[in-house]
């Protein structure tokens, strides 16, 4: 069933499917668009849709997001290797001339609501320190620093 869940006028989101595989293999191996994502991300047309076929079903909750009726990215919720009892997030804006309108800020608002149905009591990030846009995303969205961090990456949390 693909029904889609509007958040927006020009804003929805879509379950995830192998439709989306050759945006992937642009967007995972663009270097702006990956640089501070998780290295063993899937580069090759196999890898991603063994990839999509994970995601697909829980405990993954994968959601492509459309902007104007075009897939630009995902926001999703995954177990974290932080805390196997909570939900992480994740979130790609795959196209860089969407960047800076707000759409994490909506697609991560939406995923707080996505982990509180699932009846979880909070919701974690991993930022790479760098990443000053998602560090902006998840600060704005009251997900609080946690205190485990490392020279890479800052953890968040968010308590529902
Ligand atoms: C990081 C990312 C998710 C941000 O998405 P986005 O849709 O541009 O974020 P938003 O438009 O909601 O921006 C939130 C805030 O950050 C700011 N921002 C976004 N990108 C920024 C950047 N590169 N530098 C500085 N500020 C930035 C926005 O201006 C906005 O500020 P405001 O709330 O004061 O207006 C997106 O750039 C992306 O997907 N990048 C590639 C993959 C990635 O890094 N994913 C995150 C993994 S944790």
């Amino acid at each position: 069933m693909n029904r889609l869940i509007t958040l927006s006028s020009e804003i929805s989101l879509k379950p995830f499917s192998q439709s989306v595989t050759h945006n992937y293999l642009t967007w995972f191996n663009d270097p702006i668009v990956n640089r501070y994502l998780n290295p063993k991300l899937p580069k090759t047309n196999n890898k991603i849709r063994q990839w999509i076929k994970k995601v697909q079903k829980p405990p993954y909750y994968y959601y492509s997001i459309l902007y104007q009726n075009q897939n630009i990215g995902h926001i999703g919720i995954r177990p974290s290797k932080f805390d196997k009892q909570l939900p992480e997030c994740a979130i790609i804006i795959g196209e860089p001339t969407c960047w800076g309108k707000g759409i994490a800020s909506i697609a991560v608002e939406w995923a707080k609501t996505k982990a509180q149905s699932l009846n979880h009591t909070a919701l974690l990030a991993r930022v790479n320190k760098k990443n000053i846009g998602s560090l902006k995303v998840f600060t704005k969205l009251n997900f609080k620093k946690n205190s485990k961090s490392d020279p890479i990456y800052q953890w968040f949390k968010f308590t529902f």
